[in-house]
Protein backbone atom coordinates (compact mmCIF):
# COMPACT_ATOMS: atom_id res chain seq x y z
CA UNK A 1 0.00 0.00 0.00
CA UNK A 2 2.93 2.28 0.25
CA UNK A 3 4.54 3.52 -2.98
CA UNK A 4 8.08 4.09 -1.61
CA UNK A 5 9.59 5.92 -4.23
CA UNK A 6 13.28 6.44 -2.75
CA UNK A 7 15.68 8.78 -4.94
CA UNK A 8 17.02 5.78 -6.72
CA UNK A 9 13.56 4.52 -7.23
CA UNK A 10 12.78 7.30 -8.43
CA UNK A 11 15.57 7.05 -11.27
CA UNK A 12 14.00 4.01 -12.33
CA UNK A 13 10.36 4.88 -12.18
CA UNK A 14 11.02 7.65 -14.38
CA UNK A 15 13.29 5.85 -16.74
CA UNK A 16 10.20 3.45 -17.04
CA UNK A 17 8.16 6.16 -17.69
CA UNK A 18 10.40 7.31 -20.67
CA UNK A 19 10.48 3.44 -21.99
CA UNK A 20 6.89 3.79 -22.11
CA UNK A 21 6.72 7.27 -23.60
CA UNK A 22 8.66 6.04 -26.40
CA UNK A 23 6.54 3.34 -27.52
CA UNK A 24 4.43 3.72 -30.74
CA UNK A 25 0.98 4.97 -29.98
CA UNK A 26 -0.46 1.76 -31.31
CA UNK A 27 1.30 -0.40 -28.94
CA UNK A 28 0.49 1.19 -26.12
CA UNK A 29 -2.97 1.62 -26.69
CA UNK A 30 -2.97 -2.14 -27.33
CA UNK A 31 -1.49 -2.78 -23.85
CA UNK A 32 -3.80 -5.08 -21.39
CA UNK A 33 -5.96 -3.54 -19.43
CA UNK A 34 -5.37 -3.52 -15.75
CA UNK A 35 -7.74 -5.75 -13.11
CA UNK A 36 -8.98 -5.30 -10.17
CA UNK A 37 -11.07 -7.78 -8.59
CA UNK A 38 -13.83 -7.44 -5.74
CA UNK A 39 -13.14 -10.14 -3.23
CA UNK A 40 -12.19 -10.84 0.78
CA UNK A 41 -9.20 -11.15 2.18
CA UNK A 42 -8.07 -11.86 5.96
CA UNK A 43 -6.51 -9.02 8.17
CA UNK A 44 -4.94 -9.10 11.62
CA UNK A 45 -6.96 -6.41 14.02
CA UNK A 46 -5.37 -6.62 17.62
CA UNK A 47 -4.22 -10.07 17.49
CA UNK A 48 -7.44 -11.43 16.10
CA UNK A 49 -8.33 -12.50 12.29
CA UNK A 50 -11.28 -11.21 10.18
CA UNK A 51 -12.25 -11.49 6.92
CA UNK A 52 -12.53 -8.31 4.94
CA UNK A 53 -13.85 -6.81 1.44
CA UNK A 54 -11.12 -5.26 -0.79
CA UNK A 55 -10.18 -4.16 -3.99
CA UNK A 56 -7.03 -6.81 -5.11
CA UNK A 57 -5.08 -5.32 -8.03
CA UNK A 58 -3.21 -7.49 -10.48
CA UNK A 59 -0.22 -7.63 -8.59
CA UNK A 60 -2.45 -8.94 -5.39
CA UNK A 61 -1.65 -5.77 -3.68
CA UNK A 62 -5.19 -3.07 -2.49
CA UNK A 63 -5.83 -0.58 -5.28
CA UNK A 64 -4.36 1.30 -8.16
CA UNK A 65 -1.23 3.61 -8.82
CA UNK A 66 -1.29 5.27 -12.49
CA UNK A 67 1.14 7.08 -13.68
CA UNK A 68 0.99 10.52 -15.54
CA UNK A 69 -1.06 10.10 -18.30
CA UNK A 70 -2.51 6.33 -17.80
CA UNK A 71 -5.53 6.08 -18.92
CA UNK A 72 -7.57 4.17 -16.28
CA UNK A 73 -8.61 1.30 -18.08
CA UNK A 74 -9.44 -1.55 -15.60
CA UNK A 75 -11.27 -4.66 -15.78
CA UNK A 76 -13.60 -4.72 -12.85
CA UNK A 77 -14.31 -8.67 -11.46
CA UNK A 78 -17.11 -9.54 -9.02
CA UNK A 79 -15.81 -11.99 -6.77
CA UNK A 80 -18.06 -11.63 -3.91
CA UNK A 81 -21.05 -13.52 -3.47
CA UNK A 82 -23.43 -10.84 -4.31
CA UNK A 83 -23.58 -7.81 -5.89
CA UNK A 84 -21.82 -5.09 -5.79
CA UNK A 85 -20.62 -2.03 -7.70
CA UNK A 86 -17.45 0.28 -7.83
CA UNK A 87 -17.08 3.92 -7.55
CA UNK A 88 -14.29 6.01 -8.40
CA UNK A 89 -14.22 8.48 -6.28
CA UNK A 90 -12.68 12.06 -7.86
CA UNK A 91 -12.43 10.63 -11.14
CA UNK A 92 -14.52 12.11 -13.80
CA UNK A 93 -15.99 9.14 -15.92
CA UNK A 94 -18.50 9.01 -18.80
CA UNK A 95 -21.78 8.80 -16.42
CA UNK A 96 -22.47 5.23 -17.56
CA UNK A 97 -18.89 4.23 -16.11
CA UNK A 98 -19.63 5.96 -12.93
CA UNK A 99 -20.49 3.37 -10.38
CA UNK A 100 -23.84 4.20 -8.58
CA UNK A 101 -26.65 1.86 -8.66
CA UNK A 102 -29.16 2.32 -10.95
CA UNK A 103 -26.90 5.74 -12.05
CA UNK A 104 -27.74 4.50 -14.63
CA UNK A 105 -25.64 0.57 -15.19
CA UNK A 106 -26.97 -2.13 -12.11
CA UNK A 107 -24.47 -3.37 -9.78
CA UNK A 108 -22.06 -6.24 -11.23
CA UNK A 109 -23.59 -9.60 -10.22
CA UNK A 110 -21.43 -12.49 -8.75
CA UNK A 111 -18.64 -13.43 -11.03
CA UNK A 112 -19.49 -10.75 -13.46
CA UNK A 113 -16.77 -8.73 -15.28
CA UNK A 114 -17.14 -4.89 -16.52
CA UNK A 115 -14.42 -2.73 -18.90
CA UNK A 116 -13.83 0.84 -17.48
CA UNK A 117 -11.86 3.39 -19.73
CA UNK A 118 -11.34 6.98 -19.28
CA UNK A 119 -9.12 9.59 -18.98
CA UNK A 120 -7.67 9.87 -15.37
CA UNK A 121 -7.55 13.17 -13.25
CA UNK A 122 -4.32 13.13 -11.24
CA UNK A 123 -4.46 13.56 -7.70
CA UNK A 124 -5.20 11.38 -4.27
CA UNK A 125 -8.17 9.86 -4.96
CA UNK A 126 -9.93 6.50 -3.99
CA UNK A 127 -12.43 3.77 -5.06
CA UNK A 128 -15.16 2.45 -3.12
CA UNK A 129 -18.51 0.43 -3.20
CA UNK A 130 -21.98 2.64 -4.12
CA UNK A 131 -23.38 0.26 -1.68
CA UNK A 132 -23.26 1.41 2.04
CA UNK A 133 -23.41 -2.15 4.06
CA UNK A 134 -20.11 -2.75 1.78
CA UNK A 135 -18.44 0.01 1.98
CA UNK A 136 -19.00 -0.19 6.04
CA UNK A 137 -17.18 -3.46 5.73
CA UNK A 138 -14.21 -1.83 3.62
CA UNK A 139 -14.70 -2.57 0.18
CA UNK A 140 -12.80 0.40 -0.70
CA UNK A 141 -9.07 0.96 -2.09
CA UNK A 142 -6.98 3.75 -2.72
CA UNK A 143 -7.01 5.27 -6.41
CA UNK A 144 -3.50 7.35 -6.53
CA UNK A 145 -2.90 9.19 -10.03
CA UNK A 146 0.49 10.17 -9.95
CA UNK A 147 1.42 14.16 -11.78
CA UNK A 148 4.40 14.57 -13.50
CA UNK A 149 5.02 16.85 -11.06
CA UNK A 150 5.00 14.33 -8.68
CA UNK A 151 7.49 12.09 -10.28
CA UNK A 152 10.14 14.90 -10.71
CA UNK A 153 9.80 16.17 -7.21
CA UNK A 154 12.93 14.80 -5.10
CA UNK A 155 10.04 13.04 -2.21
CA UNK A 156 8.73 9.93 -1.16
CA UNK A 157 5.25 9.25 -1.70
CA UNK A 158 3.39 7.65 1.45
CA UNK A 159 -0.28 6.45 1.13
CA UNK A 160 -2.41 6.38 4.46
CA UNK A 161 -5.52 5.29 4.16
CA UNK A 162 -8.04 5.42 7.36
CA UNK A 163 -10.86 3.42 8.30
CA UNK A 164 -13.31 2.54 11.05
CA UNK A 165 -13.56 -1.09 11.51
CA UNK A 166 -16.08 -3.53 13.09
CA UNK A 167 -15.54 -6.92 13.41
CA UNK A 168 -19.28 -7.44 12.77
CA UNK A 169 -20.66 -7.36 9.32
CA UNK A 170 -21.60 -3.91 7.66
CA UNK A 171 -25.28 -4.55 7.64
CA UNK A 172 -25.20 -5.60 11.43
CA UNK A 173 -23.57 -1.90 12.19
CA UNK A 174 -26.03 -0.28 10.28
CA UNK A 175 -28.72 -2.25 12.04
CA UNK A 176 -26.94 -1.52 15.20
CA UNK A 177 -27.21 2.60 14.44
CA UNK A 178 -30.83 2.41 13.17
CA UNK A 179 -32.13 -0.29 15.93
CA UNK A 180 -30.44 1.94 18.53
CA UNK A 181 -31.95 5.06 16.93
CA UNK A 182 -35.72 3.56 16.80
CA UNK A 183 -35.41 2.03 20.67
CA UNK A 184 -34.35 6.07 21.96
CA UNK A 185 -37.15 7.72 19.81
CA UNK A 186 -39.90 5.24 21.31
CA UNK A 187 -38.54 6.34 25.38
CA UNK A 188 -38.08 10.27 24.70
CA UNK A 189 -41.64 10.46 23.50
CA UNK A 190 -40.78 12.91 20.66
CA UNK A 191 -37.93 14.94 22.49
CA UNK A 192 -36.78 15.61 19.54
CA UNK A 193 -37.36 18.85 18.35
CA UNK A 194 -37.01 21.05 15.23
CA UNK A 195 -35.82 17.85 12.94
CA UNK A 196 -32.57 18.71 15.83
CA UNK A 197 -31.07 15.80 17.09
CA UNK A 198 -31.42 16.21 21.20
CA UNK A 199 -28.22 14.41 22.38
CA UNK A 200 -26.18 11.03 21.35
CA UNK A 201 -26.76 7.53 21.28
CA UNK A 202 -25.80 5.40 24.35
CA UNK A 203 -22.29 5.28 25.04
CA UNK A 204 -21.82 9.02 24.13
CA UNK A 205 -21.18 11.51 26.82
CA UNK A 206 -23.31 14.91 25.35
CA UNK A 207 -26.82 16.35 25.45
CA UNK A 208 -28.80 19.92 24.82
CA UNK A 209 -26.96 21.25 21.78
CA UNK A 210 -24.11 19.33 21.57
CA UNK A 211 -23.12 18.12 18.13
CA UNK A 212 -23.67 14.73 17.85
CA UNK A 213 -19.71 13.80 16.53
CA UNK A 214 -19.88 9.80 16.64
CA UNK A 215 -22.80 7.16 16.75
CA UNK A 216 -20.81 4.23 16.31
CA UNK A 217 -18.06 2.53 18.31
CA UNK A 218 -16.29 0.60 16.13
CA UNK A 219 -13.79 -2.11 17.50
CA UNK A 220 -10.57 0.01 15.99
CA UNK A 221 -9.19 2.33 13.53
CA UNK A 222 -7.02 1.52 10.67
CA UNK A 223 -4.07 2.98 8.85
CA UNK A 224 -3.63 0.63 6.10
CA UNK A 225 -5.60 -2.15 7.89
CA UNK A 226 -3.48 -2.03 10.89
CA UNK A 227 -4.13 -0.46 14.31
CA UNK A 228 -1.16 1.24 16.80
CA UNK A 229 -0.38 -1.84 18.18
CA UNK A 230 1.27 -3.34 15.26
CA UNK A 231 1.53 0.12 12.90
CA UNK A 232 3.02 0.05 9.32
CA UNK A 233 6.80 1.46 9.56
CA UNK A 234 7.58 3.28 6.53
CA UNK A 235 11.85 3.78 5.93
CA UNK A 236 12.55 7.12 5.09
CA UNK A 237 15.67 8.78 4.61
CA UNK A 238 17.32 10.85 7.07
CA UNK A 239 16.11 14.50 6.67
CA UNK A 240 13.94 13.07 3.62
CA UNK A 241 10.77 14.72 2.33
CA UNK A 242 7.65 12.79 2.55
CA UNK A 243 4.36 13.40 0.69
CA UNK A 244 1.31 11.88 2.93
CA UNK A 245 -1.50 11.02 0.72
CA UNK A 246 -3.83 10.81 3.52
CA UNK A 247 -7.57 9.16 2.43
CA UNK A 248 -10.51 9.11 4.76
CA UNK A 249 -12.03 5.77 3.51
CA UNK A 250 -14.03 5.58 7.65
CA UNK A 251 -18.32 5.01 7.22
CA UNK A 252 -18.68 7.48 9.88
CA UNK A 253 -15.40 8.58 11.25
CA UNK A 254 -13.31 12.03 10.36
CA UNK A 255 -9.82 12.35 11.90
CA UNK A 256 -7.62 14.80 12.70
CA UNK A 257 -3.67 14.05 11.07
CA UNK A 258 -1.42 15.01 13.39
CA UNK A 259 2.10 15.12 12.41
CA UNK A 260 3.98 15.58 15.24
CA UNK A 261 7.34 15.90 15.54
CA UNK A 262 8.13 16.70 11.90
CA UNK A 263 6.18 19.87 10.19
CA UNK A 264 3.44 19.35 7.66
CA UNK A 265 2.49 21.19 4.77
CA UNK A 266 -1.04 21.04 3.70
CA UNK A 267 -0.62 21.31 -0.61
CA UNK A 268 -3.85 19.39 -1.91
CA UNK A 269 -7.69 18.61 -0.75
CA UNK A 270 -9.69 15.83 -2.87
CA UNK A 271 -6.29 15.96 -5.59
CA UNK A 272 -6.79 19.42 -6.48
CA UNK A 273 -3.48 21.32 -5.09
CA UNK A 274 -4.06 24.66 -2.83
CA UNK A 275 -1.88 27.41 -2.04
CA UNK A 276 0.29 25.13 0.61
CA UNK A 277 -1.05 25.57 4.23
CA UNK A 278 2.09 25.11 7.22
CA UNK A 279 0.81 23.20 10.32
CA UNK A 280 1.20 20.29 12.39
CA UNK A 281 -2.68 19.49 12.84
CA UNK A 282 -4.91 18.95 9.52
CA UNK A 283 -8.45 17.26 9.58
CA UNK A 284 -10.73 15.47 6.99
CA UNK A 285 -14.16 14.27 6.47
CA UNK A 286 -15.10 11.01 5.08
CA UNK A 287 -15.06 10.49 1.57
CA UNK A 288 -12.10 14.03 1.79
CA UNK A 289 -8.18 13.23 1.25
CA UNK A 290 -5.52 15.36 2.11
CA UNK A 291 -1.61 15.54 0.78
CA UNK A 292 0.75 16.96 3.21
CA UNK A 293 4.69 17.34 2.65
CA UNK A 294 6.28 16.23 5.93
CA UNK A 295 9.71 17.30 6.61
CA UNK A 296 11.47 14.86 8.27
CA UNK A 297 13.75 16.57 11.23
CA UNK A 298 16.44 14.48 11.03
CA UNK A 299 16.68 10.80 12.12
CA UNK A 300 14.07 8.72 14.35
CA UNK A 301 10.81 7.44 14.58
CA UNK A 302 8.10 9.89 13.50
CA UNK A 303 4.44 8.63 14.22
CA UNK A 304 1.87 10.06 12.17
CA UNK A 305 -1.46 9.81 14.14
CA UNK A 306 -4.99 10.14 13.03
CA UNK A 307 -7.06 11.22 15.58
CA UNK A 308 -10.74 10.31 15.53
CA UNK A 309 -12.44 13.36 16.15
CA UNK A 310 -13.90 14.12 19.99
CA UNK A 311 -12.62 10.60 20.98
CA UNK A 312 -8.81 9.31 22.43
CA UNK A 313 -9.27 6.73 19.53
CA UNK A 314 -6.26 7.45 17.20
CA UNK A 315 -4.47 5.11 14.81
CA UNK A 316 -1.34 6.17 12.07
CA UNK A 317 1.65 4.90 10.59
CA UNK A 318 4.96 5.31 11.62
CA UNK A 319 8.14 6.95 9.54
CA UNK A 320 11.38 5.94 10.46
CA UNK A 321 14.97 6.88 9.29
CA UNK A 322 17.36 3.62 8.63
CA UNK A 323 18.04 2.05 12.20
CA UNK A 324 15.79 4.35 13.91
CA UNK A 325 14.53 2.52 16.89
CA UNK A 326 10.31 2.24 16.68
CA UNK A 327 9.04 2.35 20.15
CA UNK A 328 5.06 1.23 20.50
CA UNK A 329 2.12 4.01 20.92
CA UNK A 330 -0.83 3.41 22.29
CA UNK A 331 -4.06 3.68 20.75
CA UNK A 332 -5.98 5.88 23.24
CA UNK A 333 -4.70 9.23 23.44
CA UNK A 334 -4.22 11.14 26.74
CA UNK A 335 -7.23 13.41 25.77
CA UNK A 336 -10.36 13.65 23.88
CA UNK A 337 -9.54 15.17 20.52
CA UNK A 338 -11.81 18.19 19.26
CA UNK A 339 -14.21 18.00 16.92
CA UNK A 340 -13.38 18.79 13.53
CA UNK A 341 -13.93 22.10 11.64
CA UNK A 342 -17.05 22.98 13.61
CA UNK A 343 -16.34 26.79 12.89
CA UNK A 344 -14.87 26.21 9.44
CA UNK A 345 -11.71 27.39 9.88
CA UNK A 346 -9.73 24.58 8.61
CA UNK A 347 -12.28 25.18 5.01
CA UNK A 348 -12.04 29.14 5.32
CA UNK A 349 -8.79 28.94 4.91
CA UNK A 350 -7.46 27.42 1.81
CA UNK A 351 -7.17 29.11 -1.30
CA UNK A 352 -7.55 26.96 -4.76
CA UNK A 353 -4.29 26.46 -6.47
CA UNK A 354 -3.82 25.27 -10.81
CA UNK A 355 -2.11 21.94 -10.87
CA UNK A 356 -1.86 19.39 -13.70
CA UNK A 357 -5.25 18.38 -12.54
CA UNK A 358 -6.68 21.96 -13.25
CA UNK A 359 -7.59 24.97 -11.58
CA UNK A 360 -9.79 27.21 -10.30
CA UNK A 361 -13.07 28.20 -12.72
CA UNK A 362 -12.70 31.84 -14.14
CA UNK A 363 -14.79 33.48 -12.02
CA UNK A 364 -18.40 34.35 -12.96
CA UNK A 365 -22.00 35.07 -11.75
CA UNK A 366 -23.88 31.86 -11.69
CA UNK A 367 -26.72 31.03 -14.16
CA UNK A 368 -28.04 29.27 -11.48
CA UNK A 369 -28.12 28.81 -7.17
CA UNK A 370 -29.61 25.49 -6.10
CA UNK A 371 -30.02 25.24 -2.29
CA UNK A 372 -29.47 22.15 -0.48
CA UNK A 373 -30.75 21.81 2.77
CA UNK A 374 -29.47 19.19 4.90
CA UNK A 375 -31.63 17.87 7.82
CA UNK A 376 -32.49 14.95 10.65
CA UNK A 377 -31.84 13.74 13.88
CA UNK A 378 -30.72 10.99 15.15
CA UNK A 379 -34.24 9.50 16.66
CA UNK A 380 -35.41 8.80 13.95
CA UNK A 381 -32.55 8.29 12.65
CA UNK A 382 -34.11 10.03 9.55
CA UNK A 383 -31.55 12.16 7.17
CA UNK A 384 -32.74 14.07 4.29
CA UNK A 385 -31.87 16.94 1.30
CA UNK A 386 -34.07 19.41 0.78
CA UNK A 387 -36.36 17.78 3.21
CA UNK A 388 -36.56 14.27 1.04
CA UNK A 389 -35.14 11.75 1.26
CA UNK A 390 -33.90 8.77 -1.73
CA UNK A 391 -36.07 7.70 -3.26
CA UNK A 392 -38.91 10.55 -2.95
CA UNK A 393 -36.03 13.46 -4.18
CA UNK A 394 -36.57 16.24 -6.07
CA UNK A 395 -33.63 16.94 -8.04
CA UNK A 396 -31.37 19.67 -8.46
CA UNK A 397 -31.91 20.82 -12.05
CA UNK A 398 -28.86 22.60 -14.28
CA UNK A 399 -27.80 22.60 -18.46
CA UNK A 400 -24.27 21.07 -19.17
CA UNK A 401 -21.78 23.95 -19.42
CA UNK A 402 -23.97 26.15 -16.76
CA UNK A 403 -22.14 28.15 -13.79
CA UNK A 404 -24.21 26.77 -11.26
CA UNK A 405 -23.56 27.28 -7.24
CA UNK A 406 -24.95 24.82 -4.46
CA UNK A 407 -25.74 26.48 -1.32
CA UNK A 408 -25.30 23.72 1.27
CA UNK A 409 -26.88 24.88 4.90
CA UNK A 410 -26.76 21.83 7.68
CA UNK A 411 -30.02 22.89 9.64
CA UNK A 412 -28.87 19.74 11.78
CA UNK A 413 -26.85 18.72 14.69
CA UNK A 414 -24.30 16.29 12.94
CA UNK A 415 -22.00 17.12 10.25
CA UNK A 416 -22.31 16.39 6.89
CA UNK A 417 -19.41 15.72 4.07
CA UNK A 418 -20.99 16.51 0.83
CA UNK A 419 -20.33 14.73 -2.50
CA UNK A 420 -20.82 15.43 -5.91
CA UNK A 421 -20.29 12.78 -8.58
CA UNK A 422 -18.69 13.78 -12.17
CA UNK A 423 -17.74 17.23 -11.04
CA UNK A 424 -14.61 19.07 -9.29
CA UNK A 425 -16.28 22.51 -7.33
CA UNK A 426 -14.47 25.44 -5.69
CA UNK A 427 -15.79 26.03 -2.26
CA UNK A 428 -16.59 29.63 -2.83
CA UNK A 429 -18.21 30.66 0.56
CA UNK A 430 -18.03 29.52 4.08
CA UNK A 431 -20.87 30.79 6.54
CA UNK A 432 -22.03 33.54 3.95
CA UNK A 433 -18.48 34.76 3.99
CA UNK A 434 -17.10 34.96 -0.28
CA UNK A 435 -13.56 32.80 -0.88
CA UNK A 436 -11.61 31.52 -3.51
CA UNK A 437 -11.51 28.21 -1.86
CA UNK A 438 -10.28 24.74 -2.59
CA UNK A 439 -11.14 22.80 -5.07
CA UNK A 440 -12.92 19.48 -4.10
CA UNK A 441 -15.39 16.88 -4.59
CA UNK A 442 -16.72 16.00 -0.85
CA UNK A 443 -17.27 19.28 1.46
CA UNK A 444 -17.47 19.30 5.36
CA UNK A 445 -20.80 21.10 6.95
CA UNK A 446 -20.55 20.80 10.44
CA UNK A 447 -23.53 21.17 12.34
CA UNK A 448 -25.94 24.47 11.46
CA UNK A 449 -23.10 25.71 9.13
CA UNK A 450 -23.55 27.04 4.96
CA UNK A 451 -21.02 26.86 2.53
CA UNK A 452 -21.45 27.41 -1.14
CA UNK A 453 -19.39 25.38 -4.18
CA UNK A 454 -19.33 26.63 -7.82
CA UNK A 455 -19.13 24.49 -10.52
CA UNK A 456 -19.42 24.16 -14.40
CA UNK A 457 -22.12 21.66 -14.91
CA UNK A 458 -20.84 18.58 -16.82
CA UNK A 459 -22.11 15.63 -18.84
CA UNK A 460 -25.76 15.40 -19.26
CA UNK A 461 -26.54 12.98 -16.90
CA UNK A 462 -27.97 11.88 -13.44
CA UNK A 463 -25.24 12.37 -11.61
CA UNK A 464 -25.62 11.68 -7.25
CA UNK A 465 -25.50 14.05 -4.80
CA UNK A 466 -24.88 12.62 -1.37
CA UNK A 467 -23.66 12.66 2.63
CA UNK A 468 -20.39 10.74 2.42
CA UNK A 469 -21.61 9.16 6.22
CA UNK A 470 -22.41 5.64 5.22
CA UNK A 471 -25.22 5.25 7.85
CA UNK A 472 -26.99 8.78 7.01
CA UNK A 473 -26.52 8.00 2.67
CA UNK A 474 -28.50 4.44 4.21
CA UNK A 475 -30.53 6.42 5.72
CA UNK A 476 -31.22 8.30 2.21
CA UNK A 477 -29.07 11.27 2.85
CA UNK A 478 -28.80 11.17 -1.27
CA UNK A 479 -30.33 13.46 -4.13
CA UNK A 480 -29.17 13.55 -7.82
CA UNK A 481 -27.60 16.71 -9.53
CA UNK A 482 -29.45 16.42 -12.96
CA UNK A 483 -27.65 18.14 -15.88
CA UNK A 484 -29.74 18.63 -19.00
CA UNK A 485 -28.17 18.89 -22.43
CA UNK A 486 -26.55 23.00 -22.91
CA UNK A 487 -28.68 25.15 -24.96
CA UNK A 488 -25.98 25.52 -27.25
CU1 LIG B 1 -17.30 8.20 -2.49
CU2 LIG B 1 -21.05 8.55 -4.03
O1 LIG B 1 -19.24 8.25 -3.21
CU1 LIG C 1 -24.64 13.07 6.78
Amino acid sequence: MTTSISRRGFLAASSALAATAALPRLARAQAAPLTLTATTHVIDVDGRAATVNTLRNGNGGQGLILDPGQRFRVDLTNALAEDTIIHWHGQIPPNVQDGVPGLPLPALAPGEMRSYDFEALPGTHWMHSHISIQEIGGLAAPLIVRSKRDLAADRQEVVMFLDDFAFRPGAEVLEAIFGAAAEEGANMGGANMGGMSMGAMPGMAGAGMAPDLNDYEFDAYLANDRTLSDPEVVRVERGGRVLLRVINSAAATSFWIDTGAAPGRLVATDGHAIEPVSGRRFGLAMGQRLDIEVELPGTGAFPILALREGARQRTGLILATPGAPVGRLAGLGETDSPAFDTDLGQEGMLRAAVSEAGGPPAPRPADRTLAAVLQGSMRPYVWTINGQAWGDHRPLEARAGERVEIAFRNLSMMGHPMHLHGHVFQVVSVNGRAIGGALRDTVYLPPMAAVTVALDAGEAARWALHCHHMPHLAAGMMTEFAVAPGSA
